[in-house]
């Protein structure tokens, strides 16, 4: 059996740092510990308006850090210059809107082609795995493989969404399932992630092709009451079991 990877999100640690203007709690050592407490990998988001994680935060978590860290980011020259000089393990292209609350929707990769073509390119260049967060729509993922993306991460929020309000999912899960058997088929990586909590990641885990699971509010969230140690040990369980 492949060991399914957790991804850890550390964003809204910064998020309560800055809601304060204080120092604290500190990003790096949420990093630290999602590190020891077994997380394969930590993600951080650079907003454009840099609402939770700053430039300071990249390059400290980057030179302390020595599991993978993934950086999410918009598809912008400005970001493909900070993610050159900082040179993540691997960036992951979300689309960004000002005004939104967390990142809506997946990327538009056919309105897009030209520059995450060229971003792709660059980032590949320097050996950095460029990952493409999309819809579960069979074709995205035919243009992520145009595009030499090395993964995609599928986007779960609306799954989630309906498993919260206690709708039906059965079709927003095989739409999941086909997306991910028809991108691994093709030889991406899958990925998944956004809105996951324990019991919508239970479900989502069982799709083989999913290889590995980025997850932030909820894992913060819990660890408010429980520790980010517990909680993260508590999401590498569900993942592989
Ligand atoms: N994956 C991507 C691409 C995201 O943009 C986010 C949100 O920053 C996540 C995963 C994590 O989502 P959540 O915080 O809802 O777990």
């Amino acid at each position: 059996m492949i060991i399914k990877k957790l991804g850890v999100n550390i964003d809204h640690v910064a998020t309560i740092r800055n809601a304060r203007g204080e120092n604290y709690p500190s990003p790096l050592k949420a990093a630290i510990v999602a590190q020891k407490s077994g997380a394969d990998s930590v993600t951080i988001h650079l907003r454009e308006d840099r609402r939770h994680i700053r430039d300071e935060d990249l390059k400290l978590i980057k030179r302390k850090l020595k599991i993978p860290l993934n950086l999410e980011m918009s598809s912008s020259n400005e970001m493909l210059k900070i993610a050159l000089k900082n040179k993540p393990n691997f960036v992951c292209l979300v689309p960004e809107k000002r005004k939104e609350i967390t990142t809506e929707g997946g990327l538009n990769i056919k309105k897009n082609m030209k520059i995450i073509k060229k971003i792709i390119k660059k980032l590949k260049e320097k050996k950095i795995r460029v990952s493409l967060f999309i819809e579960a729509k069979i074709n995205d993922i035919k243009l992520a493989k145009i595009l030499k993306a090395d993964c995609v991460e599928l986007h779960t929020g609306n799954f989630c969404n309906l498993l919260n309000d206690g709708k039906s999912t059965k079709h927003s899960y095989q739409k999941i399932k086909n997306s991910a058997n028809y991108a691994k088929k093709l030889g991406l990586e899958v990925h998944a992630g956004h809105g996951l909590t324990y019991k919508s990641t239970k479900i989502i885990s069982k799709i083989k092709e999913i290889s590995e699971f980025n997850i932030g509010h909820f894992i913060i969230s819990e660890s408010i009451f429980f520790g980010l140690n517990k909680t993260i040990l508590k999401f590498k369980k569900i993942i592989n079991s």
